[in-house]
């Protein structure tokens, strides 16, 4: 059964199926590199990287593979306009933008024939973004780790919202996937795509530290906690970090004391550190649904071959 959306008609991929951005996760060639390999987009997260680990990276999944691939970029990163004059050399087939607009970048790199994706939590940004000439739009629902929209609209709601706005707008859908039956539904629900964070994290190619994986396998559906309203929004595993932050809120905290406490650790803390009772773990709700921790073309050939077997068993319905 072949996959044929308008996202991978324009992406050029095999199979429905996004390897999401993920700081430190996909920060390295080898996570994208697979999943670009097995039919799907694999991304390079350029968020954590300096510039010549960049160039490197980028230039080991050309090595690797002639499939397309995405990098990303949140934009409030220090040093992003480095970044994208240093990504406009290497002219990535995609390049997927978060936290910010996408009209400082989007006229220089469609010039030089890379695909726009510009990362989205709320209708209002999407008709921002297709208004400014976005090639498509990832979608980010409630259910994701990372940074999921601050009302915590969930995807299922998110995405027919955004179809709705934006009927001819080809949507990649984050949030909550992660596995065939989700790969399904998103395509049911108007996306042409369906984004995976949490579903690659614990792969063996994943640049986060085993206990961190660890975690993120032993995890319930309930596991994650919401923090940092106001001041960058996470979506993360329960742990003391979590715990402290929810104490503070629900003491009435001022918005100092809890910024001060919710800045003084990153997700880099957990990589490098080791922090994985007081650092950012960063995950989604579909935690609780990730049980075995595969390689990341193995995560690509279930997941269609999933999909698949759902697909039939609608159509017996
Ligand atoms: C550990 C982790 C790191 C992330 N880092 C980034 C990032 O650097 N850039 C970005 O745009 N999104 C980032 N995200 C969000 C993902 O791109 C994606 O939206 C999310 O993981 C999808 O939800 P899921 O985890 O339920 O599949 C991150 C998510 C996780 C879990």
């Amino acid at each position: 059964m072949i996959f044929d959306t308008d996202v991978t008609r324009l992406l050029g991929i095999d199979l429905p199926i996004v390897q999401s951005g993920m700081s430190w996760a996909s920060s390295n060639a080898d996570l994208p590199a697979a999943v670009s390999a097995a039919g799907g987009l694999g991304t390079l997260a350029c968020g954590p990287m300096r510039l010549p680990d960049i160039e490197a990276a980028v230039a080991a999944i050309r090595a690797r593979t002639d499939r397309p691939f995405a990098v990303n970029l949140p934009l409030y990163r220090p040093g992003a306009d480095d970044v994208m004059d240093l990504l406009e050399r290497l002219r990535p087939p995609v390049l997927v933008a978060s936290q910010g607009g996408p009209r400082a970048y989007l006229a220089r790199f469609q010039a030089i024939g890379t695909l726009c994706v510009h990362t989205v939590a709320s209708v209002e940004h999407a008709e921002k973004a297709a208004a400014a000439g976005a090639d498509a739009l990832v979608v980010v629902g409630g259910e994701a780790g990372g940074h999921p929209p601050p009302d915590l609209v969930s995807g299922h709601v998110m995405l027919r919202a955004v179809k709705r706005a934006l009927p001819d707008m080809p949507v990649i859908s984050a949030g909550g996937w992660a596995d065939g039956p989700g790969l399904v539904a998103a395509l049911a629900l108007g996306a042409g795509a369906a984004a995976f964070g949490t579903r690659f994290l614990t792969c063996p190619e994943a640049g986060v530290p085993q206990p961190y994986k660890d975690r993120v396998l032993s995890a319930g559906v309930g596991d994650t906690r919401v923090v940092g309203r106001g001041f960058g929004v996470i979506r993360a595993l329960r742990n003391g970090f979590t715990d402290r932050m929810e104490a503070l809120e629900r003491a009435g905290a001022s918005e100092a004391d809890r910024a001060a406490v919710f800045r003084a650790t990153t997700l880099r803390d957990v990589v490098l550190d080791g922090a994985v009772d007081m650092g950012k773990l960063e995950a989604g709700q579909s935690a609780g649904l990730v049980d075995t921790p595969l390689p990341a073309a193995e995560v690509v050939t279930h997941l269609a071959q999933e999909a698949r077997e759902v697909l039939a068993r609608l159509a017996r319905l």
